[in-house]
């Protein structure tokens, strides 16, 4: 099965999450900055990192998902919103709906630091879009935690068939404080 690994990253840190993604899947496989717009009809399963822009996929992403019709794609993001929000899931929606015909076999997304110049910007931006409270927190990502949690979307999606041991450090969650 070959596997094409395309991804648009002007601050690296979807191509991170496209490096770790393309070293997990089996051999047949070529990866590609989205600015080589590498051609997707040879291939059995494109899978297409993109990264947040006013809430949706960033512009060149949104002209190759168009590209993929037909095809089986796995979707992978990066964003500075919070990963479980209502914001991340209309913006994995709107990448499903922009491949159309395309047999979408899983997703993965999560935080992509955001450089402070650009959490200040978009904070003094009035209305301030939602995304920015939630963008300190990105500091940081991708890191190893995410890449296990791409490891298990993969297996999911049938892409491969257990995990191999992920790249980065594994940063033990710190335990919630009650009371
Ligand atoms: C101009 C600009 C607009 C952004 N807009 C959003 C947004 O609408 N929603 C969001 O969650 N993150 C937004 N972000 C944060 C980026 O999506 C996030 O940092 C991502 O990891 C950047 O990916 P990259 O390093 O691969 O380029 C924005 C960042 C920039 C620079």
């Amino acid at each position: 099965m070959k596997h094409l690994v395309v991804y648009s990253s002007p601050g690296g840190n979807t191509k991170k999450l496209a490096e770790e993604l393309f070293r997990q899947l089996p051999d047949e496989k070529d990866i590609k900055p989205i600015s080589e717009a590498p051609d997707p009809s040879a291939c059995d399963v494109v899978c297409i990192g993109f990264w947040f822009k006013g809430g949706q996929p960033d512009a060149d992403s949104q002209k190759y998902l168009k590209k993929c019709s037909g095809k089986k794609v796995f979707l992978f993001a990066t964003h500075g919103a919070a990963t479980e929000s209502d914001l991340v899931e209309l913006g994995m929606n709107k990448a499903t709906e922009l491949a159309g015909e395309a047999n979408v076999i899983g997703a993965f997304s999560c935080q992509g630091e955001v450089p402070a110049k650009v959490i200040e910007a978009a904070a003094n931006k009035d209305p301030q879009p939602d995304w920015v409270k939630d963008a300190p927190a990105a500091k940081g990502h991708p890191n190893g935690n995410d890449f296990m949690n791409l490891s298990e979307a993969l297996i999911k999606a049938g892409l491969i068939t257990k995990d191999k041991p992920v790249s980065g450090q594994i940063i033990e969650e710190s335990p919630v404080m009650l009371g």
